[in-house]
């Protein structure tokens, strides 16, 4: 194409777009020209004026100042602009049955202790409701999985996790757990407890302007990996919760939410570990569907995550 001069906006888009067409690797081509194509036509469609484009820049910039070893700025805004969720929906299309996944999030550290069943996460919580959470890892048929393996992690009762409370250096609220030979697995915890996202950011910053809270109804995260079986990112929440139907992260999912049950008198489970009343219990299951050959594993998520510095 001669070069042109008096370009209008739709030329631009159309030098870019044909710029991008050689691009060797059909999927990289394939993203780079939508994308040029959908954020051109995003610029249009609202007239971004030269001030709110330098605003995007500030933020953005902002943004990656913020990220270290215990934040990441950028997936708080993918999850906040339910692209996070719009990805697991893409990346884990289960067939009936299998237990669904949802955001990965930030908070995961890696290192976690395997303890045994009934061993207690929440050993520095003095303020938590205790809570037995137990259920089984089955296949797809109700067979039970045996050696799969839980990693488990939670914030405290503050609503903080480890990372965010500035009195504590070492993991706390995390454990890896692995099912006996029914598939059995029994985590002691404290009651889970909704809390704000970080929002001393861009982030809370978007949050707040467009009239948006930064509530997560109270949840349990899971990654639940066994040989032979994909691993599923996940979380159980308290069915009581009232941002249940307004999570500023949009990953509650119906079949994720579970019945927190509270006890006033004492059961052979609880007395077993040592639990006085009231505690709670709390029952779930989760299904792994069999492997496919050649799929991304959670694992890969975890690197990726260690080497933006995100294992702390
Ligand atoms: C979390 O549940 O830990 C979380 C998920 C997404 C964004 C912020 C926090
Ligand atoms: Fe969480």
């Amino acid at each position: 194409m001669p070069a042109q001069r008096n370009k209008t906006e739709d030329d631009i888009t159309a030098e870019v777009l044909q710029r991008f067409a050689e691009t060797p690797d059909p999927r990289l081509r394939q993203i780079m020209l939508g994308l040029v194509k959908h954020l051109h036509a995003f610029v249009k469609e609202v007239e971004l004026t030269e001030a709110e484009w330098f605003q995007a820049i500030e933020i953005l910039t902002e943004a990656g100042r913020m990220c270290s070893d215990k934040r990441q700025e950028f997936i708080l805004f993918s999850d906040t602009l339910g692209v996070s969720m719009v990805v697991d929906l893409i990346s884990h299309r289960k067939p009936d049955g299998a237990t669904e996944s949802t955001v990965f999030g930030p908070f995961h550290r890696l290192g976690a202790p395997e303890l045994p069943a009934g061993g207690n996460i929440a050993h520095l919580d003095k303020t938590g409701t205790p809570t037995l959470v137990s259920g089984r890892v089955l296949d797809l048929d109700g067979k039970p999985i045996k050696g799969a393996l839980l990693d488990v992690w939670q914030a405290q009762s503050s609503g903080l996790y480890d990372s965010q409370d500035t009195s504590l250096n070492g993991l706390h609220m995390r454990g890896k757990f692995r099912t006996d030979a029914e598939g059995r697995y029994l985590v002691r915890t404290v009651r889970p407890v909704n809390y704000p996202i970080p929002s001393d950011g861009p982030v809370g910053r978007m949050l707040r302007a467009t009239g948006r809270h930064p509530w997560r109804p109270a949840h349990i995260h899971f990654v639940v990996s066994a040989d032979g079986y994909e691993p599923v990112t996940t979380h159980i929440f308290d069915r009581t919760d009232e941002y249940l139907g307004s999570d500023a992260v949009f990953a509650v999912k119906d079949s994720l939410i579970c019945d927190f049950v509270l006890h006033d008198a004492a059961t052979s489970e609880a007395a077993r570990a040592c639990i006085t009343p009231p505690f709670l219990t709390a029952d779930f299951d989760f299904h792994l569907k069999p492997a496919a050959e050649h799929r991304a594993t959670v694992l890969d998520a975890q690197q990726r995550l260690a080497a933006l510095g995100a294992a702390g």
